[in-house]
């Protein structure tokens, strides 16, 4: 794809899932906000300011519209990443105000989620379950309690497996008095649709998961973020501070987002992300349908070799597999090594998945390879080549 011919010839990037490759119109549009109007947002009256301001105002908007997600309910705060947006939310949240009694997380969560559930819980002294999805990623509504605070992805980042019961999920939580906030930092690229018409507490992510820049947002309704304590804080979040007391500004509607947005911000990475929701956007259907087979083309593969063990169930744009030392001599991370050697850059190990791969399917390390539009049908020629090979 011409947005990617910045890549060197023989570079197969597989490590899309952790961050995307950066398409050429995200990296000018960062480079025009340091060469043409480096400038802090919100505070500086000269023109430059005044550029800035108005393009992080026109991502926020970007984010709602492109999860349709309206700005009568729910704002957008920008934050480091989606374990960063988690944890202000897990950190911050009034407990008791807002009725939970249980906390609730399921055994495929990235440590981000599964830990920051252990962390809310212990301090809250809450009762936390870790429910187990289903093959097809469904969580079992059944047993989710009332006054529960969920937090689970909707992708996995191990096989994508969707939370493809999410609208039920959402609607039983929200029956029975409780709470939900989804990690959605692996559904942003390529399943933002699962997210459609479902109304969660908060959705969180990571920009760069999404072809954007290094960032994190945090989407919240308002009422939910009113059942969030603000402690902590600091510049840029405040219209008044006296010695012993201070007016937030989250208190006026027009500046709800300052709750979670403390201290200055990576103004070059919040136009990025506008930038990258354009490059999003404006795809053609063959870009989509080319991601889809390729995707395609390497799961048919890894699932007829007889030394893959493939983790996914379907084709997805995120691939996890092991090689038994047994059978072939070699574990994951030599076979990553190897690929390595060839320009193929994958990921080995338990990606922050270390509950679920190691101590419940006790898995060895495992491989995983997961694409973006950068990919090409030569890249999956060559991968199934060295794979073949090795
Ligand atoms: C499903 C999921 N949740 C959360 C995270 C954490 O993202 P970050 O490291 O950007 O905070 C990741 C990162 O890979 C992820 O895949």
């Amino acid at each position: 794809m011409k947005d990617f011919a910045y890549l060197e010839k023989n570079a197969v990037y597989l490590d899309s899932a952790c961050q995307s490759l950066r398409p050429q119109p995200v990296i000018d549009a960062l480079n025009d906000y340091y060469m043409k109007h480096n400038s802090c947002g919100e505070r500086v009256k000269y023109e430059w300011g005044t550029i800035t301001d108005e393009k992080v105002e026109a991502t926020r908007a970007k984010v709602l519209k492109y999860l349709k997600k309206s700005s009568r309910h729910y704002f957008v705060s920008f934050t480091l990443n989606t374990t960063y947006g988690l944890n202000l939310l897990l950190s911050q949240i009034n407990i008791k105000a807002a009725g939970i009694k249980t906390i609730i997380t399921s055994d495929i969560e990235h440590n981000s989620p599964f830990l920051s559930t252990i962390s809310c819980a212990k301090k809250n002294k809450l009762k936390r379950i870790v429910l187990s999805r289903n093959e097809d990623g469904s969580l079992p509504i059944e047993k989710i309690p009332d006054h529960a605070l969920v937090v689970v992805n909707c992708a996995s980042n191990i096989d994508g497996r969707l939370l493809v019961n999410i609208k039920d999920v959402v609607k039983t939580v929200h029956k029975k008095h409780g709470f939900i906030i989804i990690d959605a930092a692996q559904a942003m690229a390529h399943s933002k649709e699962i997210l459609y018409g479902v109304e969660p507490d908060a959705i969180c992510f990571s920009a760069h998961k999404m072809y954007a820049p290094s960032l994190g947002a945090i989407v919240i309704k308002n009422d939910f973020a009113k059942l969030i304590d603000t402690t902590f804080i600091g510049g840029g979040m405040v219209d008044d501070v006296d010695r012993e007391t201070y007016l937030l500004s989250k208190d006026n509607k027009e500046h709800n987002y300052t709750q979670f947005e403390s201290g200055l911000q990576a103004w070059g990475e919040i136009i990025g992300l506008g930038a990258a929701i354009d490059w999003l956007n404006s795809l053609s259907k063959s870009a989509h349908q080319e991601l889809v087979e390729n995707s395609k083309k390497l799961f048919d593969f890894l699932k007829s070799h007889p030394h893959i063990h493939l983790i996914n169930q379907a084709p997805a744009t995120t691939m996890s597999f092991y090689v038994d030392k047994k059978e072939t001599g070699f574990d994951s991370h030599i076979l990553g090594a190897a690929l390595a050697d060839e320009g193929i850059m994958a990921r080995t190990g338990y990606f922050c998945v270390h509950y679920y791969l190691d101590h419940v399917k006790h898995y060895p390390p495992l491989i995983r390879f997961s694409l973006g539009y950068h990919i090409t049908s030569d890249d999956i020629d060559k991968v199934i080549a060295a794979l073949k090979n090795i």
